[in-house]
């Protein structure tokens, strides 16, 4: 059984987080998409919005995302990995700055337990999303239908709104 875990803060989940899972998805038995709900970071959407947010996400993958299950985790993404017996984190790949993010969060935890980091390279037509720039977006006014799930479009903008109230 290949587990992988594919970990993120998801606030909110958008179409690429959602391409990178399923195409996971399509390559491990199983993938866990795990949405760190560490309380002390700040978050438009709570923990347990995320995940069930998540949950809505790929149950819309049908066939697809059949192999695929939703969990917070809190702590270190090894020790996680380790929990739950995943042999891979798999992270979604659109640039070069991503890339020098995300090298090095890979070879720290490959030092911490030796897990693999396995990078899938984003659609280029969802390259340019990001939850920060759909919030961004968003939050004055512009359009981001299409770059998130259409359920999330709603809780987004009145999340927004309660904000500026
Ligand atoms: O969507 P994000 O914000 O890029 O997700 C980042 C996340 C949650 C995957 C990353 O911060 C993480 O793995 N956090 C858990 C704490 C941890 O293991 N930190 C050390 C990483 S080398």
């Amino acid at each position: 059984m290949r587990r992988a875990v594919c970990p993120g803060s998801f606030d909110p989940v958008t179409r690429g987080h959602l391409d990178i899972v399923r195409r996971a998805a399509a390559v491990f038995d199983e993938v866990v998409v795990a949405v760190g709900v560490n309380p002390s970071k700040s978050r438009l959407f709570g923990p347990e919005e995320r995940v069930a947010m998540l949950e809505q996400g790929v149950a819309g993958l049908g066939e697809a995302g059949a192999n695929v299950r939703v969990a917070g985790f809190t702590g270190l993404i090894t020790a996680y990995c380790r929990e739950i017996d995943a042999h891979a984190i798999v992270k979604g790949l659109r640039s070069g700055t991503d890339f020098d993010y995300e090298v090095q969060m890979a070879q720290m935890n490959a030092h911490l337990t030796g897990v693999e980091t396995v990078f899938v390279i984003a659609d280029p037509q969802l390259g340019f999303v990001s939850s920060s720039l759909v919030k961004e977006v968003a939050a004055f006014g512009g359009d981001v239908s299409g770059l998130v799930p259409e359920f999330v479009l709603g809780p987004l903008t009145d999340r927004l709104a309660e904000k500026r109230a």
